[in-house]
């Protein structure tokens, strides 16, 4: 028996994405366990994206630290972007930590842990200009093999003023097509009906002469049973092509996450995100002319630097604009490295950043429900992901928008239900909630 791997992920889908990463590296000397109790190594998969994120870390270091003093041979190692944040920091901390690997590093934890085994400390934070784990075979750790993560590019050099990922990640690089089509090609072949291309800035993936829409319609046309989702997308780089080739292709999802940040121009400009309000609204409205039933959903920050009440009204104003079917809300947290820290000040006091904050989220939840209502009565084609955590005769899927239904599954004489996890069905929905759909099996 080999020894036993516990890995815990925290942070964006890039972060889950490499977490099967790490445990293909690491397969043949470890099996995977859900239960850290029973680990001999955990890894704990890290975000500095914001204060908060880190905290939440640090405070579940010293319970695997307590851990450690009832069990001496349990080895920690912390991986991912605090591990490039705070490197050694890390290991001279009185946290206890093994190891101290970051993104671009992952193919030397077998010889860092070989030190760890003779008992010293493993550490490699290296960025790499080039390393993408192309050719490696993720170790699927979902449960419900239906669905499956392919990143195809890594990094980000756009430096918005905000942000620590260029500083945890690296430079942007892209991933070789065949490697790509090859994945999604061997993840059908098993079943699975779902892929989703990631990176943090998908839609500036570029190799050779290959864009991303080039790289869509690929994989599209893989199988027309496999659909095809991506994320995350700057808006800069949504182009024309882009939209035709999610227009073009039935099994390319009609759901787009286009994180906008702020409503207000200044803002953006002061955030370096390289459009104003004008620009994202041509964007969206380019999208909706040729998609008219594309979801469309964001990320927005409250409180950045120098933000005024007027700053946030263009803020809410967007948002009604265009309508979201969805949001992730923040506070903005200032982050140590960043341009923000270095030459702004982060001026809006707390209090004020949590009452615009609930607006934000306050208006969302309107604008789900709103949104939600609208599709009372229409019929969709889902793909079945799994059954309802309250109750077991309910199963949930979601459709091409990324909108959950979810809906009684009758169980047949024979003792199995009527539709199972993987399969395509139509729902009609008959009620809703802000955040979900509840449907009931058409046909
Ligand atoms: N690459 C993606 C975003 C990755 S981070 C993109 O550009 O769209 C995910 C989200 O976290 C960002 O969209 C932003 O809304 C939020 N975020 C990033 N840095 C932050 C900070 N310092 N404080 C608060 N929120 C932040
Ligand atoms: Fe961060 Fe901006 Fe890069 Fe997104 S595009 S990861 S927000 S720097
Ligand atoms: Fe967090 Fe790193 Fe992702 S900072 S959001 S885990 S790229």
């Amino acid at each position: 028996m080999k020894p036993l791997l516990f890995i815990e992920t925290y942070g964006c889908q890039m972060n889950f994405a490499d977490s099967e990463i790490l445990a293909s590296i690491l397969q043949d000397r470890y099996d995977t366990t859900q239960d850290g109790m029973e680990a001999d190594l955990i890894l704990v998969n890290t975000c500095s994206i914001r204060d908060h994120a880190e905290q939440r870390v640090l405070n579940r270091l010293k319970e695997f630290a307590s851990l450690k003093k009832r069990r001496p041979s349990l080895k920690v190692g912390l991986v991912g972007c605090m591990a490039e944040r705070l490197k050694e920091q890390l290991l001279e901390s009185d946290l206890d930590i093994d190891l101290v690997v970051g993104p671009d590093a992952y193919r030397s934890l077998p010889s860092l842990l070989d030190e760890v085994q003779a008992g010293r400390k493993g550490m490699d934070v290296l960025l790499s200009e080039s390393e993408t784990y192309q050719e490696i075979q993720p170790v699927r750790l979902d449960s419900n093999h239906v669905s499956a993560f392919i990143p195809i590019m890594r990094g980000c050099q756009n430096f918005c003023a905000y942000c620590v990922v260029p500083y945890t990640r690296g430079k942007e690089r892209s991933r070789d097509a065949r490697t790509i089509v090859k994945e999604a090609e061997s993840l059908f072949a098993r079943g699975y009906k779902e892929v989703t291309l990631l990176g943090q800035n998908v839609n500036s993936y570029k190799a050779g002469d290959l864009d991303f829409a080039g790289l869509m319609r690929l994989v599209a046309e893989v199988d027309p049973a496999l659909r095809v989702r991506f994320s995350t997308s700057h808006p800069k780089d949504l182009s024309d092509a882009l939209i035709d080739v999610m227009a073009a292709y039935p099994n390319i999802c009609k759901n787009i996450h286009l994180p906008v940040q702020s409503g207000s121009s200044a803002m953006l400009a002061r955030m370096k995100r390289k459009y104003d309000r004008a620009w994202y609204l041509e964007r969206v409205a380019a999208l909706r002319a040729r998609i008219p039933d594309c979801g469309i959903s964001t990320d927005i920050i409250a409180g950045f630097c120098g933000e005024t009440e007027q700053d946030h009204e263009q803020t809410l104003s967007l948002m009604r604009e265009v309508g979201y079917d969805f949001a992730f809300m923040f506070k903005y947290s200032d982050r140590p490295g960043t341009f923000a820290h270095k030459n702004y000040v982060d001026d809006v006091p707390d209090e004020v950043k949590s009452r615009r904050l609930n607006e934000i989220i306050d208006l969302q939840q309107q604008l789900s429900l709103q949104s939600n209502r609208r599709d009372v009565g229409k019929t969709f084609d889902i793909l079945v992901e799994g059954v309802s955590k309250k109750d077991k005769h309910r199963f949930f899927g979601r459709n091409s928008q990324n909108k959950v239904v979810v809906f009684d599954n009758p169980l047949l004489p024979d003792g199995r239900f009527k539709v199972r996890v993987g399969d395509y069905v139509k729902t009609g929905v008959g009620d809703c909630t802000a955040a979900t759909l509840l449907g009931t099996l058409v046909g």
